[in-house]
């Protein structure tokens, strides 16, 4: 699965111990787990999620797993709110973010993707903000909703900054 060999790369040009690289893994490995499943298995494991269609099989994922028995917090939250952004992510989830929106096989500008992908271990937090701005304005120039969890995401990506700046 290329996103997990970009995340892989990325946890050894950044010299993360091998525990936070396991994190990293078992998020990326967690958080498809769902992504095919029928509806039905969606709305059992995800009952209480607002959020509609696709983006369940993330709250349903994470929810299997802790099921399945994964206790850390941040892997859970990495996998739940990988369609959407969450500002208290740590790590786990930033990096799930950019290497499921960077890994080869998507439609991104290639050139930015190769780009970024190759800047994040140099610069998560830019690189984040990159990705976070792209899927918002896709999500934006579709016409769909966005929930709170991303809107809370970005603004924190932006006060984290300072101030605006163009
Ligand atoms: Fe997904």
């Amino acid at each position: 699965m290329r996103v997990a060999e970009l995340a892989a790369e990325w946890a050894e040009r950044m010299g993360v111990p091998d525990s936070e690289r396991n994190r990293w893994l078992r998020a990326v490995w967690l958080h498809d787990a769902l992504r095919d499943a029928p509806d039905e298995t969606l709305h059992e494991w995800a009952s209480s999620s607002p959020v509609p269609g696709e983006l369940r099989h993330g709250p349903a994922s994470a929810a299997r797993a802790k099921a399945d028995g994964e206790t850390d917090r941040g892997v859970l939250d990495a996998v739940r709110y990988h369609s959407l952004g969450l500002a208290e992510w740590d790590m786990v989830g930033r990096v799930l973010y950019c290497a499921d929106f960077l890994e080869p096989e998507r439609g991104f500008e290639e050139r930015d993707r190769v780009e970024l992908a190759d800047r994040f271990p140099r610069d998560p937090r830019g690189v984040l903000r990159i990705v976070a701005a792209s899927r918002l304005r896709h999500t934006i120039n579709s016409g769909w909703p966005l929930f709170e969890p991303s809107v809370r995401f970005w603004n924190s990506l932006v006060s984290a900054s300072g101030s605006p700046s163009r």
